[in-house]
């Protein structure tokens, strides 16, 4: 019994990260706002774990590894502008402190390309196997996150 209770409540979480993940994300106007910061939190989240696990694997010594991370935060970066082009403050939790501030697109889209630029340079090095550069491009991509949020992250 204790069993079953526990996996209807798997069942309810799956169901409700379903429906907050949509693929109306990427349609222009066709996402509810709850929907749009939902994804752009998963794609912090993701680069946030995505780059955890390349200092990992630096730390490890599995440099090739490292491509394929690099590979997925460049598409990550390549689809975030899309996910900051309204604020939507009325779908945080009051006090949320990590909420997007709003920004002018052109400018998002230039800190994007930055954050792509580093993480190919990344991937290029990591297929090469060329460990002693995997330090400084690394920073260099942490960098271009940290440019980012100074301008358009919130810290309240
Ligand atoms: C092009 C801009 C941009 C880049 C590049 C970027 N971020 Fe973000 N990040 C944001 C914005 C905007 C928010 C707030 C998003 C929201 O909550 O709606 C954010 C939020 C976050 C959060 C907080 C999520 C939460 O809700 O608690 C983390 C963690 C994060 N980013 C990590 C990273 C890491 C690590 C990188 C680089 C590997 C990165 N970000 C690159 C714009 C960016």
């Amino acid at each position: 019994m204790r069993m079953r209770i526990v996996l209807l409540g798997a069942a309810v979480v799956v169901v409700a990260v379903a429906a907050a993940f949509a693929l109306d994300v990427i349609r222009p106007g066709a996402a509810t706002p709850a929907q749009v910061v939902a994804a752009r939190q998963a794609a912090m989240f993701s680069n946030a774990g995505l780059f955890g696990d390349i200092k990992a694997k630096a730390a490890a010594g599995s440099i090739k590894g490292i491509a394929v991370n690099a590979r997925a935060l460049m598409v990550i970066g390549a689809a975030v502008p899309t996910l900051l082009t309204d604020r939507y403050m009325d779908a945080y939790p009051p006090g949320y402190k990590f909420f997007f501030k709003g920004g002018p697109i052109a400018d998002i889209e230039d800190k994007a390309q930055g954050f792509i630029n580093a993480a190919e340079a990344l991937a290029v090095a990591a297929d090469k196997g060329d460990t002693a550069s995997i330090d400084g491009l690394s920073n260099a991509l942490f960098a271009s996150c940290g440019m980012c949020h100074a301008s358009y992250r919130g810290a309240m």
